[in-house]
């Protein structure tokens, strides 16, 4: 037999031989005993074989080195595919333990909506719902649209309770969300029925009041709008967030740029009514200022008072948050604290 056939012989035998021994392999430490029987440098079966190369012919060479490239290159395969599934590359033939790939991943931490901004949407949705529309107005707002033209002249006692972050210029952040109503009057012609939510700012710090909170403001003018109006909607509103059974009950109070005003508590959530800490042993919560808009405000924009009239309410939504969620310290909604926030 001319020695390029026998070789060629030789190497099947070999494959034949290797293929089954890899498949007998059951451990890491076998398989690396397989590699340096069949490719070890020093004295591996297929590097033996390729020392005859130099003995054979040019043509015979080019024969039987294809040959026994492509038997290297099989078992090569084979040894990976093999190792692969025991969790090993031939890489790193090291003995250690296997990768356990039953072992669950590590999860990717997911942020959450902040309770405010929960709330936040919760309400503009309610009144979305009901056909109002969304206004916006600037943070630091001229003292004009925060005070004056909400019947706060200078010298008004009202202003006292809500001290602010003054500017210069005439500017001040401001402590309400109401000077929207009166931008929003100014650019828009009866009927108007918007919604304003934003922050406000104040001068306090305390278990229940923070510098910065968050207010939804409404307004509704048209002709003939009553406080009836006023009731349907707030009570419509209150049951919507707070559930269909909610007791709500509207006392008389006192704002500036509202005439008659009104203060709206509902049923104390927490103890139904009999009384507890959190509504101070009197069963009723305080939720939202209102009132119907004083004609003062309305004259200042140019609205004819004997044509129309208007309701307006504030809503803080801090104090929402803290009933819903039943959170005692307004301020733990600014600190941040993940523990707070993944709750
Ligand atoms: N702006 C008032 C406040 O911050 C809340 C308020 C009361 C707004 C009565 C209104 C209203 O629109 O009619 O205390």
């Amino acid at each position: 037999m001319p020695p390029i056939d026998e070789l060629i012989g030789q190497l099947d035998t070999i494959r034949q031989q290797a293929e089954q021994e890899l498949t007998a392999a059951d451990s890491a430490e076998k398989l690396e005993a397989f590699r340096i029987r069949y490719f070890g440098r020093a004295s591996g079966v297929l590097t033996g074989l390729m020392k005859n190369l130099s003995a054979l012919s040019p043509e015979d060479r080019a024969v039987f080195g294809k040959a026994a490239n492509s038997t290297k290159q099989k078992l090569q395969d084979l040894l990976d595919q093999k190792a692969g599934t025991m969790g090993k590359g031939t890489a790193a033939p090291h003995t250690d333990a296997w990768q356990d790939i039953t072992l669950p991943g590590r999860g990717i931490a997911r942020g959450h909506i902040h309770p405010i901004t929960r709330v936040l949407g919760e309400v503009v949705s309610i009144f979305s719902t009901m056909g109002f529309s969304i206004a916006e107005g600037p943070e630091i707002e001229l003292d004009y649209y925060n005070f004056e033209a909400l019947n706060m002249p200078g010298d008004h006692p009202a202003r006292d309770m809500q001290d602010t972050f003054y500017l210069p210029g005439g500017f001040l952040l401001r402590t309400q969300t109401s000077p929207v109503q009166i931008r929003t009057m100014e650019k828009t012609p009866p009927p108007v029925s918007i919604i304003a939510p934003g922050r406000v700012f104040r001068r306090d710090w305390d278990l229940t009041h923070t510098p910065m909170f968050h207010q939804v403001e409404g307004l509704l003018v048209d002709r003939g709008i009553s406080m009836t109006h006023l009731k349907g909607v707030l009570e419509a509103f209150l049951r919507a967030f707070f559930g269909m059974d909610t007791k709500i009950r509207f006392r008389p109070s006192y704002f500036p740029f509202t005439e008659p005003s009104t203060e709206v508590d509902i049923g104390c959530i927490f103890c139904k009514g009999k009384g507890c800490r959190v509504c101070k042993t009197s069963g009723w919560l305080e939720i939202l200022g209102a009132g119907m808009v004083h004609p003062e405000v309305l004259k200042r924009v140019k609205y004819d008072t004997e044509v129309c009239t208007g309701f307006a309410f504030g809503i803080g939504i801090e104090r929402l948050a803290m009933l819903k969620y039943n959170i005692g310290d307004l301020r733990m909604f600014f600190e941040n604290d993940l523990r707070f926030l993944r709750q």
